[in-house]
């Protein structure tokens, strides 16, 4: 069988192990490495309950469990990934840190080894800046938990070498991922296009449309797996509220993407979510959830008012070239389980009619927020489908 590359996994939290486990399930050796003492051991004992898990559940053997395991070693320093012909930078979330890092491993693999990092919100043109050899850098970023989520957004950096996101893309397929290739733009797709699934429902609390757990129940029941609430507890109110806001002062205050004061003072009174027992719902033991109030007509203005701010996200990340359409619907399925791509969402009742929501939108509220995307009027007005 044919050798596969060493891969290298720089960062052994959340993210680094999973990809680290992601990949050592794809037949690689991989080498785990962290400038936390113990942080590797603490992965790999992590690592291997998980697998125990699995093979309990019949879902692997024990044979491979143990090769799985067997496959990633931890590495001493960043020195030692010399031999990586892959190296995926999963540190802390700060471009400073993560640019010497890249300028340190520029001098430091093979001249055609790839140099990938999962960032989340920073711009890859950034990071590969700092290397030697931009072309050889790009963003494999992979989403939470990377065994479980198939979606893998690929971002070309403005210096990336043509043909590399191609190739980091058909690799992926072979990890069993499901890749989609995205520009170099804030929030990529996913944490771009989803935007208004929490800010639209926030306004719609504040504005008194309904209450939390009706909104949640009316998303909940068009399919979404989790109401936006529930979801924003999950994810914790701090994380969730700091991606609006970097993607919204990425963008150089795009009104569209206004970070919402219900969460801000959310935030600011430690209800975070889950994690600390209460956030827009309360997690202490004996406490049920408060129930919807079943209204037919509440519940569509619901539902049309989030869905039409979220098709005109993905359209006007269609217009403006981000990715494509079918890259654009994957994204939303395999990386937050949408019931369905927003595109083809949009198809069911053709753009003219999402327009018509967005133009009453704007006519009611006088904000720029709810300004159609110009491709979704120009499918309108000529009556063609995305699909
Ligand atoms: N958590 C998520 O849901 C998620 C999803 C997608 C992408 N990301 C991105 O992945 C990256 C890692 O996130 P995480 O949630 O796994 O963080 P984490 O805090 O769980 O893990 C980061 C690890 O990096 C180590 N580290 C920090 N600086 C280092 C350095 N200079 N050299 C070597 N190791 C270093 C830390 O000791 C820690 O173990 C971030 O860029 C984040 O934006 C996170």
């Amino acid at each position: 069988m044919e050798e596969k590359m060493t891969v290298g996994v720089i960062g052994a939290g959340t993210m680094g192990a999973g990809i680290a486990q992601v990949a050592a399930q794809a037949g690689h050796p991989v080498l785990l490495a962290d400038a936390r003492a113990g942080a590797v051991e603490k992965a790999l004992d992590t690592l291997r309950a998980t697998l125990d898990k699995l093979v309990a559940k019949q879902k692997l053997s024990s044979d491979e469990a143990v090769a799985i395991h067997g496959r990633i070693r931890p590495a001493a320093s960043v020195a030692d990934l010399a031999p990586c012909g892959l190296v995926i930078e999963a540190i802390v979330e700060d471009i400073n840190v993560k640019k010497q890092l890249f300028r340190e491993l520029g001098g430091l693999v093979a001249q055609d080894a790839i140099l990938a990092t999962n960032t989340s919100s920073l711009s890859i043109t950034a990071i590969a800046a700092a290397c030697r050899q931009p072309g050889r850098v790009i963003g494999l970023h992979f989403f939470n938990p990377a065994p479980l989520m198939p979606l893998v957004e690929v971002v070309p950096g403005m210096a990336t070498d043509d043909g590399l996101a191609i190739r980091c893309a058909e690799l992926m397929r072979g990890w069993r991922k499901v890749p989609v290739i995205c520009k170099d733009t804030p929030g990529f797709i996913v944490n771009r296009v989803a935007r208004p699934f929490y800010g639209e429902s926030l306004r719609m609390y504040e504005e008194g449309v309904a209450d939390m757990p009706t909104i949640d129940q009316a998303l909940k029941d068009i399919g979404f797996r989790m109401g936006p609430f529930e979801l924003m507890d999950l994810i914790g109110n701090d994380i969730n509220f700091a991606v609006t806001r970097s993607v919204w002062e990425a963008f150089f205050y795009e009104p569209r993407y206004k970070p919402s004061l219900t969460q801000q003072r959310q935030v600011e009174s430690g209800r975070l979510g889950r994690k600390t027992g209460r956030g827009y719902y309360s997690y202490e033991a004996g406490t049920g959830m408060p129930e919807a109030k079943p209204d037919p007509a509440v519940a569509e203005a619901i539902t049309r008012r989030v869905l039409a701010m979220l098709i005109n996200e993905a359209a006007d990340a269609l217009f403006l070239r981000v990715a494509s359409a079918r890259d654009l619907d994957l994204a939303m399925t395999k990386g937050v389980n949408y019931p369905k791509g927003l595109l083809a969402w949009a198809d069911e009742r053709g753009a003219a009619y999402w327009v018509d929501v967005l133009d009453a939108l704007q006519a009611e509220h006088g904000e720029d927020r709810y300004r159609p995307s110009p491709l979704l009027r120009r499918m309108a007005a000529s009556g063609l489908s995305f699909f």
